[in-house]
């Protein structure tokens, strides 16, 4: 079985997620249409050998033209040594215009080799093999791509939608189990912000995703494609309405970085989300018993409802930094009730919520 989301690029273009078990074998026949090119650059971090090595043999047997570049894994080498040293590779391999990038890995590769591929000789194609399940779901759809630097994270990069997807959930058997819970966490996000079915579904379903159930991976991988299709399509660049991609992201982020990045991202942002639909429960935005539905489906996800304590001034900082704020004001995406979002009365998808109300969250949940 293999299902296809369509997905809006820019500029008129649009692009395929084909999701299957066993995808990775068709891949020569589905570059033929989205990506033909003269030689194919496969990018990797060097703990995804495996599969990137399988990738380049049903390349290489289907009598394509192609390289492997490695890259270290991991969020600190996402940065513009990592770009640097990739393009020069590729310089020196002499890759022409007439190239494509295959991206191979978790977020961290599609982001960087999905740069590579946007500044490339001023722009060549990109092709996403993503291997995580948050870079199945998120990373590889919607078109951003960049590094980080000293200053923060994603802060240099370049919107360049890929000219296909590939999601094979056989990649992810070499996934940690709690990387895959990880990606959980953005899914349960996309039912609680556009979807109450999908997120009952993910709830219900959550043993056979755990355990990797290849019918299950699929349907999931597509539902959380097409709902982050949707809003990719209705703000390609970031205007507005993409934000609602950001629930749970305001705390989640503050927590991330109050525990030192002891507390993984997927983590972080499960519990965000639990706390966020409090907060806007407080505030009478949010139907009251949403926070006790999203705590139910974080745990049959596996993600935790009880984080180490922080320290609340340290919480603060943490949050007058998102880059949501804005004059120094938090702001937080609020829920009206499970599968759809609340506007401001300026219309705007993003709340200005009160610090004590959001410290009033986190202590209600004993984590401060
Ligand atoms: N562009 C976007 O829209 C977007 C959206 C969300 C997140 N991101 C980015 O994605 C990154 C996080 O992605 P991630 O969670 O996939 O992390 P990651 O890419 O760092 O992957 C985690 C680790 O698992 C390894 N790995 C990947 N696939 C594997 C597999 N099948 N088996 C075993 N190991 C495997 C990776 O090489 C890495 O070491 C962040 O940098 C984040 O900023 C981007
Ligand atoms: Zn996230």
């Amino acid at each position: 079985l293999q299902l296809t989301v369509h997905v809006p690029g820019i500029a008129g273009r649009t692009y395929d997620v084909v999701i299957g078990a066993g995808a990775a074998a068709a891949l020569p026949r589905y570059l033929e249409s989205a990506a033909p090119a003269a030689r194919y650059a496969v990018i990797a971090p060097d703990d995804v050998a495996e599969h990137a090595q399988q990738l380049l043999d049903v390349l290489r047997s289907a009598g394509r033209s192609a390289d492997l570049l490695w890259f270290p894994a991991g969020e600190a080498h996402k940065t513009r040594d990592t770009w640097a040293a990739l393009t020069d590779r590729m310089l020196d391999l002499r890759f022409g215009r007439d190239c494509a990038v295959i991206a191979v890995g978790g977020g961290v590769a599609g982001d960087v080799a999905g740069f590579v591929a946007a500044t490339y000789m001023r722009g060549v194609p990109v092709v996403q093999v993503p291997t995580t399940l948050l870079a199945m779901i998120d990373a590889s759809v919607g078109g951003k791509t960049g590094v980080d630097t000293a200053a923060g994270k994603n802060l240099v990069g370049a919107f360049h939608p890929p000219r296909l997807v590939l999601a094979d959930p056989l990649f992810l058997r070499t996934l940690p189990d709690a990387a895959l819970r990880d990606g959980l966490a953005e899914a349960v996000k996309h039912g609680a912000i556009l979807d109450e079915g999908y997120l009952d579904w993910i709830t219900t379903d959550a043993g056979a995703i755990l355990a990797q159930d290849p019918q299950a991976l699929e349907e999931l991988v597509a539902q959380s494609v097409r709902l982050k299709a949707a809003v990719v399509r209705e703000d390609p660049f970031e205007a507005g309405r993409r934000a609602v991609l950001n629930f749970g992201h305001t705390l989640g982020h503050a927590l991330e970085t109050c525990s030192g990045y002891t507390v993984s991202h997927g983590q972080a942002v499960a519990m965000g989300m639990v706390l966020e639909a409090s907060a806007g429960e407080a505030l009478g935005v949010t139907e009251p018993g949403t926070a006790e539905r999203l705590r139910a489906a974080v745990r049959a996800c596996g993600l935790p409802v009880a984080a180490p304590a922080v320290d609340a001034d340290a919480l603060l900082a943490a949050l007058r930094v998102d880059k949501k704020a804005l004059e120094g004001r938090v702001r937080c995406v609020l829920l009206s009730r499970l599968g759809a979002c609340a506007q401001d009365e300026a219309g705007r998808w993003t709340f200005d919520v009160p610090e004590a109300v959001l410290l009033d969250a986190v202590r209600a949940d004993h984590r401060i």
